[in-house]
Order: C-alpha cells, then sequence, then structure tokens
C-alpha cells in the first residue's frame, strides 16, 4: 500500500482503482465479520462516539487513514444480514442485488430523463410491466420511490386529486377531506395525511377483526356517516400485511365499498407486496386487481438494499397527473414515457431500480417463489415451536412473516434489551391486543431453523435467569 498515503483530494481514475482495491477489502473482511457471527455486539453510545472520533477534520487525510476510519464505523455498525437480526421487516441480503447497487453508486446517474439516465429508465419500465402483471394491473405504470412511506403518500395523493382535482392548484376549498385505513396500519399515512394537507385528524381508523384485518362492514358504515356529514373521502388505503401482524385486510371487500362510492383504493403492499410472487400465498392479496395504486417494498421481504419500493398506479396518466410539474431546462427530448421525472415526487432521484432487475436477473419469477417458499418455512417453524414450547404463548399463527408471542413472567421490553445487549439477537417487541409481545421476522431466508432454536434457546435462558433473580 505504498501509494495510499497520499491525501484524498487525488480523486483521479487511478486513484479510484486504488480505492476499489482497498474497497473490496474491506469488504471481504465485513463478510468474514458477519460470518463468524459469534454474537452481534451492542455498543454503549458513550464509549463508541469517544472511540470513533467522528469529527469532520479540516485537513484531508491519506486514504490508509480514511479507510481505517471507515472500518471502524462499519464494523460497530449493527450487522442486518447476521441471523442474529431479526428485528426488523428486512433483513439478510440478495446478493446480486447488493453488487449492482455498489455498480449503482459507481455509474451514479439522476432518473429523471433518458438523456441523463439512458438505459436505466427501460430498466425501471421493464420492472413496472413486470411486477405490475403479477398485481393484475392492465393499464400500469409506475415509479420506484424512496420507501414505501413515499410510495404510500404518492398513492394517497392521487386519490385526494381524484376526489378533489382542484385540490393540488388551490388547496383545500374548506371541506373536509379524509383517509380511510385500519387501527393496525402504518404511520406512514398519518404523516402522508398532515403532509396533503388533510390532516391527521382526518385519517379514520377503522377497527380491525381478531386477525388484524380491517372490518369492511364498519368501513362501510364510517364512510356514510362522513359522506352524510359532507366529508370528500380521498382514499381508502388497505394494508397488504401489517407490520406488527402480518395481517391483510380483505381487498375485495374493500374495493366494494370504494367502488359504490367512487373511492380510490390504495394497497399498501410495502410489506406483504412480494407475497404476489408465490403462487399459492398470492391469495393474500386476493382482489388486488381492483386497486388503483399499490406499494410493494422490494427492500424489505425481497432483500434487496434500502430503499427500493415500487409504487404502481392502475391509471396511465394519473401519477403526471399529480405530480407533474414543467422544468423547460430538464424535460427538454424524448417522448415523455422516457422522462420518468415528469411522474416522480424528486428531481435527483437515485437509480434503485438496477439492484431490483439485476436480482430478479438471477432469481427469475421461479427464484422469487423459492426464496418465500423458504421464508414461509421459517415462519412456521418458528409458530410451531412457540405453540409447542410451555414457556411461550403464540398470539396467533401467523398468516405471513411475522411470529408475535408472549413469554411467561417476564417483561419482554426487558428480555429484548438483555438478549441486545448479550449480542445474542436483535429482536423487536410490540404491543398485540394490549399485551407487550416479542414479535420476530422470518424475513431473511438464509437462516437456518437451527438459528431459530438457538433464539429460543436463549430466549428461555434469559426468562429463566430474569424470573429467577
Ligand atoms: C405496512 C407498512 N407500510 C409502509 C411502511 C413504510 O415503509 P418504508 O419503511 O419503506 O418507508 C412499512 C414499514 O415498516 C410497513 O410495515
Amino acid at each position: 500500500m505504498a501509494n495510499n498515503n497520499r491525501l484524498c483530494y487525488d480523486t483521479g481514475k487511478l486513484a479510484m482503482k486504488s480505492l476499489l482495491k482497498d474497497t473490496f477489502k474491506l469488504a471481504e473482511q465485513l463478510l468474514q465479520l458477519e460470518q463468524d457471527n459469534a454474537t452481534m455486539p451492542r455498543h454503549d453510545v458513550g464509549t463508541l462516539s469517544s472511540q470513533l472520533s467522528l469529527e469532520l477534520p479540516q485537513h484531508g487525510a491519506t486514504q490508509d487513514q480514511v479507510f481505517a476510519k471507515m472500518s471502524a464505523v462499519l464494523r460497530a455498525t449493527p450487522q442486518t444480514s447476521s441471523p442474529r437480526f431479526l428485528n426488523q421487516l428486512f433483513g439478510g441480503r440478495q446478493n446480486y442485488a447488493a453488487a449492482a447497487d455498489m455498480l449503482t453508486a459507481l455509474v451514479n446517474v439522476s432518473m429523471y430523463t433518458y438523456k441523463a439516465a439512458g438505459a436505466q429508465i427501460l430498466v425501471e419500465q421493464q420492472l413496472v410491466q413486470h411486477m405490475a402483471k403479477f398485481a393484475g394491473f392492465t393499464n400500469a405504470e409506475g415509479i420506484i420511490c424512496p420507501g414505501g412511506s413515499m410510495a404510500n403518500f404518492v398513492g394517497m395523493m392521487m386519490g385526494r386529486d381524484r376526489a378533489n382535482p382542484s385540490f393540488r392548484e388551490h388547496g383545500s376549498d374548506g371541506r373536509q377531506h379524509t383517509f380511510y385505513v385500519s387501527d393496525q396500519s402504518h404511520y406512514s399515512v398519518d404523516k402522508a395525511a398532515a403532509m396533503l394537507g388533510v390532516g391527521r385528524a382526518n385519517v379514520r381508523k377503522i377497527s380491525s377483526d381478531n386477525r388484524g384485518r380491517m372490518n369492511a362492514d364498519d368501513l362501510a358504515k364510517v364512510i356514510e356517516t362522513d359522506i352524510a356529514n359532507g366529508c370528500v373521502p380521498c382514499a381508502v388505503i388497505a394494508t397488504c400485511g401489517t407490520t406488527v401482524l402480518g395481517a391483510f385486510d380483505p381487498l375485495k371487500q374493500i374495493a366494494s365499498v370504494c367502488r359504490k362510492h367512487d373511492i380510490w383504493l390504495h394497497a399498501d403492499g410495502a410489506f406483504g407486496g412480494p407475497a404476489l410472487l408465490h403462487r399459492q400465498h398470492r391469495d393474500l392479496l386476493d382482489g388486488i386487481e381492483y386497486a388503483d395504486s399499490l406499494t410493494w417494498d422490494a427492500h424489505k421481504v425481497m432483500g434487496v438494499p434500502l430503499t427500493c419500493s415500487m409504487l404502481l398506479c392502475q391509471h396511465q396518466g394519473k401519477l403526471s397527473k399529480s405530480v407533474q410539474q414543467d422544468a423547460e431546462y430538464l424535460f427538454q427530448v424524448d417522448h415523455e414515457d422516457l422522462n420518468p421525472g415528469l411522474r416522480s415526487i424528486q428531481c435527483g432521484r437515485r437509480n434503485d431500480a438496477f439492484k431490483l432487475w439485476a436480482a430478479w436477473q438471477a432469481l427469475g419469477d421461479n427464484g422469487w417463489h423459492q426464496r418465500l417458499e423458504q421464508q414461509f418455512k421459517l415462519a412456521t417453524f418458528a409458530a410451531d415451536y412457540i405453540e409447542q414450547s410451555p414457556n411461550f404463548e403464540l398470539c396467533q399463527r401467523p398468516d405471513y412473516l411475522t411470529i408475535c408471542f408472549k413469554v411467561y413472567g417476564v417483561d419482554v421490553v426487558e428480555l429484548c434489551e438483555q438478549l441486545h445487549v448479550s449480542g445474542e439477537a436483535l429482536i423487536g417487541h410490540a404491543n398485540v391486543r394490549g399485551d407487550q409481545v416479542m414479535r420476530l421476522v422470518a424475513v431473511n431466508p438464509e437462516i437456518s431453523t437451527s438459528d431459530l432454536q438457538r433464539l429460543f434457546e436463549n430466549i428461555v435462558a434469559k426468562q429463566t435467569s430474569i424470573i429467577s433473580a
């Protein structure tokens, strides 16, 4: 590494090649660390920030120094592909997607025009059309958004603009606009309502049944009362895979309520959208073809690096109607189809299509099915194990990939904390019907059943020590 002591403002092509070598070396070390995974330690924040010396310097450092600093930060970052990471709705790595994402940073295009992004625009178009087929959307358009929250925002915006076409131009006309969602929905809906000028207080939380699915009769009643009171219903947001229980709202029934009152139906499949790729479990989204728009995250269940969220719309032209803003300096050439900047909230937009496309090339439709099959098997194994254990109580058989369960005799918040501190597991808790329960997420298909068994044994050991303390 004799030449690695030059200062980093030397950024020519040769310098980049040398950086790449060090990048690969560091990447290999990180993968090894992940593989050794004896534990996944939690670092005390005070000690960590003093150890890392993260302050930004006045004078630049050498390549070796910068890599040493990057390495220290990366080693103190949670390993989300470790079998001990079971905390969030993402985890594990789709390798082709990860490789493509690294290359994406290298070519660094912005996805607003064909002129600026070339073939990458065609890649995104392929994804839109292919994913739309799985949803049964026949006249689809779509855009990749920076996350499911933003995709939900866009879906809800199209609903608002359909209900009140002048809202975009003139703002609210004084009438009360409303959204409808189940009481199990993701908080991004409330945030979007605030940002859309509708207001969080105008998000109606519809009751859910004992498995966490929206009650469609209740929805119909609430909408009818609102209409009678002069409200403007903008959209119903059906959740396909709720964040905690993994419940799927009954789309067909909800769609029939929406049709009756001519209300936009947005399906939030940030978590559950990928079930469309499984030949049997796609039934969870039965009726999806009646939705007007759909959020489908690839960065959760599909293992694509964050962020990668597809927003699909059934009706070509609606997206640009809600989003379009002329920019003479930008949209100068090519057909509108080739300029997705006309359909995106952002101006500069990161290319999040290439990584998903690369993963799809590697897996094909069949590979996604098999990947999901493995995820479902893990969820079933975990649920069976919990059901048979005298130490736990399963909240309900999982429809999807989250498994919620009680651990007898202990405060699960404390239990999760202890597992985290000891480095045994990063796992979360949630409130289910008034009880704090553990929520295990089976989205990393690389995890084995023995990893899960080890997790349960660790939980029981902690449970025993807490009870006897
Ligand atoms: C059901 C649901 N919708 C939307 C979101 C938001 O997705 P993102 O984290 O990609 O913004 C989540 C996130 O967990 C979710 O569970």
